[in-house]
């Protein structure tokens, strides 16, 4: 189904001949011992004299050339995503089986965004043991490597009119269907909010909406926040807040490469992406404090705070998604500070009316070294939402449980009998860590979908 070339297989830090290639094993602290003794005299005055404790991070290399790889002994994506920047670049394979999260762990170390100025190196390449399938490891990597690439693109070159342009290049090369809406035509379809959000900037909000599969299929819909650029609106963000507001389209960013993994691995599902797209610029047509919108579920939405438009976006996105009644709809959205100062930055925040579905979800992120964590979704803190001139604001006054108060703004569009999944997330890497590079990040993208894997893949 899918065809990677070349030039996929070595941004993913993979190759296909297995000539030349340098072998590597892993090795924990416990079992250094037994490596000691079955080397040869050399490999072993050397490696004591390295000091090697097969500590994770640690390398060795041994006379014949092959390099031991020190390892906690965990089967997470740090085990080798240190390696594809650390080893000198060519050719490896290990001597022993490595899982296929072990495997995309090196692929996703193997990142670097080379848009605007030249990568420094070609990173080291993994050929993989046919038991780890190499389709199913670049559909994983290259899903995130779309993410990625995606959040790090600067809003100049990333506005709604390029992400429309990225979910039409998606929809062509899986041959699925889009329909977009823009500009003055999303007050005909009655999005007031995400025409409000973005109608201040120069290039249009749109409602961008992808349809693939065999519509027999399960109906998944996935939803992404697409604020390509965030100054806060009027109520404009201080400087250092808005400096990495580029990001602010990671939610939508994670659907296009979560929809492009599902499509990639051909699940039998029916799938729906909405991407709302804005950017929340200043000029004097923005939307103001004050102003009442008309959302396309019929609530009015009173503006408290113009910084609070992720939640505009995706109110019209959810009540558009729950019109065919899908058998899911997931959402991501970089949409409040509050879950970052709550779960910190490299958990998504997960939000679930479904307990079951909640769990199942989090035991998938265990499995896929993915992290979310469930947030209340506590409906006593919709007090908090109420206006005295309309259905809601958007914004409550008081900053308490504020992840909270704007996922319960959110479930206000999601009819209640439609089992809904909202990860509220960072979708970057404020910091580098082994396979997770700084920079924009796909935040459980992985863990949904095994997820959807598990209930719906056919093998
Ligand atoms: N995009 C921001 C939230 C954000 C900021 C996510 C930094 C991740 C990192 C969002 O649009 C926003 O500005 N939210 C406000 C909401 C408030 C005005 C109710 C926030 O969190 O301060
Ligand atoms: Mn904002
Ligand atoms: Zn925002």
């Amino acid at each position: 189904m899918q065809n990677y070339d070349e030039s996929d297989s070595v941004a993913a830090g993979f190759a296909r001949h297995d000539e030349d290639t340098t072998d590597l094993t892993l090795v924990t602290s416990g079992q250094i011992e037994a490596h000691l003794k079955n080397a040869n005299a050399e490999d072993r005055a050397w490696l004591t004299r390295q000091n090697f404790n097969a500590r994770k991070g640690d390398l060795a290399w041994l006379a014949d050339g092959s390099a031991l790889v020190g390892w906690d002994g965990k089967d997470d994506l740090a085990a080798l995503g240190h390696l594809p920047m650390r080893l000198p670049e060519g050719c490896y394979k290990f001597t022993h089986s490595i899982t296929n999260l072990q495997a995309i762990g090196w692929g996703l170390g193997a990142y670097q965004f080379d848009r605007y100025k030249d990568a420094t190196r070609t990173p080291a390449r993994l050929v993989l043991a046919v038991e780890n399938d190499l389709v199913e490891v670049m559909n994983k990597v290259c899903a995130t490597l779309l993410t990625r690439d995606l959040i790090n693109t600067p809003s100049q070159d990333m506005a709604p009119s390029h992400l429309e342009a990225e979910a039409t290049a998606l929809a062509e090369r899986f041959g699925a269907q889009i329909d977009v809406t823009t500009g003055e035509e999303l007050l005909d379809r009655e999005c007031g909010a995400i025409h409000a959000v973005g109608r201040a900037a120069a290039d249009q909000p749109r409602l961008i909406d992808l349809t693939w599969g065999d519509a027999k299929h399960p109906k998944i819909t996935v939803i992404g926040k697409g604020v390509t650029f965030d100054s806060g609106g009027l109520n404009i963000k201080p400087g250092a807040s808005m400096r990495q507001m580029k990001k602010d389209m990671g939610g939508a960013a994670i659907a296009m490469g979560l929809s492009y993994l599902i499509m990639a691995q051909n699940l039998p599902i029916r799938l729906r992406m909405l991407l709302p797209a804005a950017e929340n610029a200043i000029a004097g047509n923005a939307f103001r404090p004050g102003d009442i919108l008309h959302t396309h579920k019929g609530l009015t939405v009173e503006i408290d705070n113009t910084d609070a438009e992720g939640r505009l976006l995706l109110c019209d996105a959810l009540s558009i998604a729950c019109e065919d009644s899908p058998e899911l709809i997931i959402d991501y959205a970089t949409l409040t500070g509050a879950a970052r100062v709550a779960v910190g930055t490299e958990i998504a925040a997960m939000f679930c009316k479904d307990p079951e579905l909640a769990a199942a979800v989090s035991a998938a992120a265990n499995v896929t070294d993915d992290p979310v964590w469930p947030l209340p979704l506590h409906d006593d803190y919709t007090y908090m939402l109420s206006s005295k001139v309309a259905d809601l604001v958007n914004s409550a006054t008081s900053g308490f449980a504020g992840a909270s108060t704007a996922a319960l703004f959110l479930k206000h569009f999601v009819n209640d009998d439609i089992p809904w999944l909202h990860f509220d997330v960072m979708a970057f890497n404020t910091r580098a860590r082994p396979a997770r590079p700084e920079g924009g990040e796909a935040m459980a993208l992985r863990a949904v979908y095994q997820y959807l894997e598990q209930r719906y893949g056919d093998t």
